[in-house]
C-alpha cells in the first residue's frame, strides 16, 4: 500500500487539475460577459455544460472519497492547521456536499431556474410579481429537497447559508443584525432629519468614458492591483474574475453622466481583484490557496471601495487629480463638496444603488424574508405585502411597485438562497479588520493622504490572503482582531463618517 504522504500528492494533483477544468470554464465566462459576439452564445453555453460536466463527474469520483478516507485517520493531518490538515477538512467539506446531491435534483434545479429567470426579467419589467411567483414556489420546493438531501443535521437555512458562508449560523446573524438594525435604523432617521442634503448633481456633470477609465485604472494600480496580472474590461453587471496564478479580471461599466458608478464599481471589484492576487500561487487550486468565504472576499470589496476610497484621506490624496482629468465638471467644485456628495446618505428603494449607511437595512429586510420562507412557513405569495411593510418600517418609506421591491434581485430566481447577508457580513468584516488595521499599520489616514496603500495592502496579504482557508471566516476574524464579530466597529465608522457631515 501507498504511504499516506504520496496519497496526499495524488489528491492534490487531482485536485488541481480540477481546478485547472475550473479556471477554464471562468475564462469562458468571462469572455461571455465581454467580448462574445451574440451569436455565440448557444455553442458558448455548450462549451460550458462539458466543462461543469467534466468537473463534477472527477470532483465526485468515489477515488477522491478513498484518498480522503485515508489520510483522515493518519498523522498527516494531526495539526488541524497545517497546510494538509486544512486541505484535506475543505475537501471534505466539498466532496461530501457534491456527492449528497442526486444529479437528478442538481439538473432539476439548473433547468427551473434557467426559466425562472427568463420569467423574472419580463416580471421585473412589468412588474408582475404573479408572474415570477409559481416559478420561485417550484425553486423554494427544490431548495427544501437540496437540505433534505444535504441532511446536514442543522436548520434548513443553516443548510443554506453554508454553501455560500460555511460555518455561518442564522444564530450569530440574528446577534449580530439584531444590533447593528437598532443602531442603524436611528442613524439614517437622524441623518435625514438633518435636513443637510449633499450637492449630489456635481456627480452627474460630464465625465467622458476614456478619462473615467484612465482615472479608475490609476486609483486601482495606486491602492496595489497588479494590472501586468489583471486586466480591465467593460460589463453590463460589473464583477472580478480570479481565472488563476497571474491573471485576474475586472469589469466595469461607464456612464458618462455618473461619476461613481464606474469609479466605485471599479474600486469595488479592484478589492476583489486585491484578495485573488494575494492568493499564495504555491497553493493554487486547493484550499490553502482559495479565499474563505463570500463574505469575505466581499470584506475586501467594501474595504477598498468604502473604508478607503470613499475617505478624507483618500480625496485628499486624489482631488487634486480628479479635478485635472475632468476639468469641465470639477473646476468649480471643493473637496469638501466632492466628499460630501460621494457620502450622501438617503433612503432608496434599489439596493444596488443604496448608499454605505442604508445599505445593511436592505440586507437585514431580505435575511429575515428568506429565513421566513425556508424555516417559517411564509409563503411566496405573501412576499410583497411583507416586503413592503418591512421596507417601511426600517426605511420609511414604501416601494412604490414591486419592481422596485421584491422583483428587483436576480438571486432568488436563480437558486440563490441564503446568499443576501453576505453582503452585510463584508461590510461588517470589513469594519472589524480595518479597525485591527488602524491599530496595528499605525496612520492609516496619514499614509492615504500621501496615496500610499501599500501597508494597509501588506497587512491584509499577510493576515488574510496568504491564509487561504486556513481558518473559516468567523474564526479568522477572531485570529486576525482577537473578537468574534461585532455590529460596534462598523457602527463606530458609520457614525465617525457621517455625524460631521450631517451635522448630527
Ligand atoms: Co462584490
Amino acid at each position: 500500500m501507498a504511504d499516506v504522504e504520496s496519497i496526499y500528492q495524488r489528491l492534490i494533483a487531482e485536485i488541481k487539475q480540477i481546478a485547472l477544468l475550473g479556471s477554464c470554464a471562468s475564462v469562458l465566462g468571462w469572455d461571455k460577459q465581454t467580448y462574445m459576439p451574440k451569436g455565440g452564445a448557444g455553442h458558448r453555453a455548450e462549451q460550458l455544460a462539458l466543462l461543469v460536466g467534466m468537473i463534477h463527474e472527477r470532483a465526485t469520483a468515489p477515488q477522491i472519497g478513498d484518498y480522503l478516507t485515508e489520510i483522515e485517520n493518519s498523522d498527516l493531518v494531526s495539526d488541524p492547521y497545517s497546510e494538509a490538515a486544512v486541505n484535506v477538512r475543505e475537501l471534505r467539506r466539498d466532496y461530501d456536499r457534491a456527492i449528497k446531491l442526486p444529479r437528478s435534483l442538481v439538473e432539476e434545479l439548473a433547468r427551473v431556474a434557467t426559466i425562472a429567470q427568463q420569467v423574472w426579467r419580463e416580471a421585473r419589467e412589468k412588474s408582475d410579481y404573479a408572474l415570477f411567483q409559481p416559478h420561485l414556489t417550484k425553486i423554494l420546493d427544490l431548495k427544501h429537497q437540496e437540505v433534505c438531501a444535504l441532511n446536514t443535521g442543522e436548520t434548513p437555512y443553516d443548510t443554506l447559508l453554508d454553501d455560500y458562508e460555511p460555518g455561518e449560523t442564522t444564530e450569530n446573524l440574528t446577534r449580530v443584525f439584531s444590533g447593528l438594525r437598532d443602531e442603524l435604523v436611528e442613524l439614517v432617521g437622524a441623518i435625514a432629519e438633518s435636513g443637510k442634503k449633499p450637492d449630489e448633481n456635481i456627480l452627474t456633470r460630464t465625465y467622458p468614458i476614456n478619462q473615467q477609465e484612465e482615472f479608475g485604472k490609476t486609483a486601482a494600480a495606486q491602492i496595489g492591483f497588479n494590472f501586468d496580472n489583471g486586466r480591465l474590461d467593460i460589463t453590463t453587471h460589473p464583477f472580478c474574475s480570479g481565472i488563476g496564478p497571474g491573471d485576474t479580471r475586472l469589469t466595469t461599466r461607464y456612464n458618462t453622466h455618473h461619476f461613481s458608478e464606474s469609479f466605485f464599481s471599479i474600486m469595488h471589484e479592484a478589492g476583489h481583484g486585491i484578495y485573488d492576487q494575494g492568493l499564495n500561487d504555491e497553493y493554487y487550486g486547493t484550499p490553502m490557496g482559495s479565499s474563505i468565504s463570500l463574505g469575505i472576499h466581499e470584506s475586501q470589496s467594501r474595504m477598498w471601495e468604502n473604508f478607503v476610497g470613499r475617505s478624507e484621506a483618500f480625496w485628499t490624496h486624489f482631488f487634486p487629480k480628479v479635478q485635472a482629468a475632468f476639468p469641465d465638471a470639477l473646476s468649480d467644485v471643493s473637496e469638501r463638496d466632492f466628499y460630501a456628495a460621494i457620502n450622501t446618505v438617503a433612503p432608496s428603494f434599489i439596493r444596488v444603488e443604496a448608499d454605505e449607511a442604508t445599505y445593511n437595512l436592505h440586507i437585514m429586510l431580505r435575511f429575515e424574508l428568506e429565513q421566513a420562507l425556508i424555516d417559517g412557513g411564509l409563503k411566496a405569495e405573501d412576499i410583497p405585502g411583507v416586503w413592503n411593510e418591512t421596507f417601511e418600517k426600517y426605511l420609511g418609506i414604501t416601494p412604490p411597485d414591486d419592481t422596485q421591491g421584491c422583483l428587483q434581485d436576480i438571486h432568488w430566481s436563480g437558486g440563490g438562497i441564503g446568499y443576501f447577508p453576505t453582503y452585510a457580513l463584508g461590510n461588517l468584516y470589513a469594519a472589524q479588520f480595518f479597525e485591527q488595521a488602524r491599530q496595528d499599520v499605525g496612520d492609516l489616514d496619514a499614509q492615504f493622504a500621501e496615496g500610499v496603500f501599500e501597508p494597509l495592502k501588506n497587512w491584509l496579504t499577510e493576515k488574510i490572503y496568504s491564509q487561504g482557508q486556513r481558518y473559516r471566516a468567523n474564526e479568522l476574524i477572531e485570529v486576525v482582531t482577537g473578537k468574534p464579530l461585532s455590529h460596534e466597529p462598523l457602527m463606530r465608522h458609520l457614525r465617525a463618517k457621517y455625524e460631521p457631515l450631517y451635522g448630527i
